[in-house]
C-alpha cells in the first residue's frame, strides 16, 4: 500500500499516528507571556495531527518581538504550558514547542528603549506590530561575539524547560527572517568574524543552536524549521541553494525529530530564489537529507499526498487550513468539506471567535 499524509510514521522515538503536523502559528493571545486555558482548549482540539507545533515562543526577553506572544524562559511559563500540554495528551495527541528568538524583528518598545539585538545593524524594511501600534523598524544594534554563547544557551535553557512543561520536543525556529535566518541570509548577515562572511560562518549560529538543544534534551526531541529561498523579513541570500545545502547537509549528522522545510510561497522571478521555487524546496533538498523531512507552505490533501508518496518529505505541515478546521485529519480522512477561513483580523489577538470556535464534523449517525 502506498504512503499516504494519514500513514502512520515512527521518527526517532516518537510514533505519530499520520503525517499531518499544525504548522506553527503565532495567535498573540498569551496575555503577560504565559500561556492559557482558552491555548489549552485550541491546541487540544486539533489534537488529532499526528504533531501539534505550537507558535512562536521567545526563549528569551530579547527574543521578544509582538505582542502577547508566549515565552518559555521561565518556571512560570512552563508552568502555565504545562496545562497546555496536559491537555493535548489527554485528547491523545503530541506537541512540540516553538523556539524563538526574533533578532531585528523587533522594537526599541518591547525592551525600555533599547534597540533590537541582530548579527549586523541592517534593518529590515518596514513596521513592526507593537503594543504602541504599527511602528518603523529601527536599526539593530550588532551583537558582540561574546554575547552569542548566552543567546546559544537561552535556547537551551528553553528546551530543557519545555520538556519540564511536558512538551514532546522543540522546533527549533530557523525560518521566516528571525535571529537564526538572519545569521544565515547574506543580506542580513555583514559580520567579518567567525560568524559572518562564509557560509561556514553564517551557518555557525544555527548549528551551534542545534548542538546546544541536542545536548540539553536529545536529538530525538529536537527540530529545526528553515525557510530557504523565502524573502519574508527582507531575507535576500546571494546563493540560496548553497546556504541553506551547507545548513542541511550539516544538519543530517544529528538524527533530529524532523527537517521542517518552508516552500517560498511568491514566485520571485529573477532572484537567485526562483531555483527553489521552480523545483520545490523538498526535492531541492531532499539529497542532503536522508532523515525526516516535514514540508509546508500551500499544501493540500492533494498535494500532500503526492510529496509524501514521492519520497521528497515524509511529513506535511498545514496552518491556515488548521486554523479554520480543528478536525482537519478527519476531514481529510472523510473526504469532507472544509471550513472557510475567517478574516486575517481574527489571527491576532482576541479571544475565541476565530480561535477556538470553529466547527467540527457532525458525528455520522445510522
Ligand atoms: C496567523 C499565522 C501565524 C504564523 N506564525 C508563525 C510562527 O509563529 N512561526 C512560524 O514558523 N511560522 C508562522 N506562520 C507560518 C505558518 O507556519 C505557515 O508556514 C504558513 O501559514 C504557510 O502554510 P499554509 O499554506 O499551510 O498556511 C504563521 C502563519 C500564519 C497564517
Amino acid at each position: 500500500m502506498s504512503i499516504n499524509i494519514l500513514s502512520e510514521i515512527k521518527t526517532g522515538d516518537l510514533t505519530l499516528k499520520n503525517r499531518i503536523a499544525m504548522a506553527p502559528m503565532t495567535r498573540s493571545r498569551a496575555p503577560q507571556t504565559l500561556a492559557t486555558e482558552l491555548m489549552a482548549k485550541y491546541y487540544s482540539q486539533r489534537a488529532s495531527a499526528g504533531l501539534l507545533i505550537t507558535e512562536g515562543t521567545q526563549v528569551s526577553e530579547q527574543g521578544i518581538g509582538y505582542p502577547w506572544t508566549p515565552g518559555i524562559n521561565t518556571e512560570e511559563h512552563a508552568k502555565a504550558w504545562k496545562v497546555v500540554t496536559d491537555s493535548v495528551h489527554a485528547a491523545g495527541g503530541k506537541i512540540f514547542a516553538q523556539l524563538w528568538h526574533v533578532g531585528r524583528m523587533s522594537h526599541s518598545v518591547f525592551h525600555n528603549g533599547e534597540l533590537p539585538v541582530a548579527p549586523s545593524a541592517v534593518a529590515a524594511p518596514g513596521k513592526q506590530f507593537t503594543h504602541k501600534g504599527m511602528l518603523d523598524l529601527e536599526t539593530p544594534r550588532a551583537l558582540e561575539i561574546s554575547e552569542i554563547p548566552g543567546i546559544v544557551s537561552d535556547y537551551a535553557k528553553a528546551a530543557l524547560l519545555a520538556i519540564e512543561a511536558g512538551f514532546d520536543g522543540v522546533e527549533i525556529h530557523g525560518a521566516n527572517g528571525y535571529l537564526v535566518d538572519q545569521f544565515i541570509n547574506s543580506n542580513s548577515n555583514k559580520r567579518d568574524d567567525e560568524f559572518g562572511g562564509s557560509i561556514e560562518n553564517r551557518g555557525r549560529f544555527a548549528l551551534e543552536v542545534v548542538d546546544a538543544v541536542v545536548k540539553a534534551v536529545g536529538a530525538h526531541r529536537t527540530a529545526i524549521r528553515l525557510s530557504p529561498g523565502g524573502v519574508t523579513n527582507g531575507m535576500l541570500d546571494e546563493n540560496p541553494v548553497e546556504s541553506y545545502g551547507f545548513v542541511i547537509k550539516n544538519l543530517a549528522k544529528y538524527n533530529l525529530a524532523y527537517l521542517h522545510l518552508m516552500e517560498p510561497l511568491a514566485p520571485i522571478d529573477g532572484l537567485p530564489q526562483y531555483q527553489i521555487f521552480k523545483q520545490g524546496v523538498a526535492k531541492t533538498f531532499r539529497p542532503h537529507y536522508p532523515g525526516t523531512i516535514m514540508i509546508n507552505g500551500g499544501y493540500d490533501l492533494e498535494k500532500g499526498n503526492a510529496v509524501v508518496a514521492s519520497g521528497d518529505a515524509d511529513m506535511v505541515s498545514f496552518g491556515k487550513l488548521f486554523i479554520a478546521n480543528p478536525d482537519l485529519p478527519e476531514r481529510f480522512a472523510a473526504g469532507a468539506p472544509l471550513n472557510t477561513l475567517l478574516g486575517p483580523e481574527t489571527f491576532y489577538g482576541g479571544g475565541e471567535h476565530g480561535y477556538t470556535d470553529y466547527p467540527v464534523l457532525e458525528p455520522v449517525t445510522a
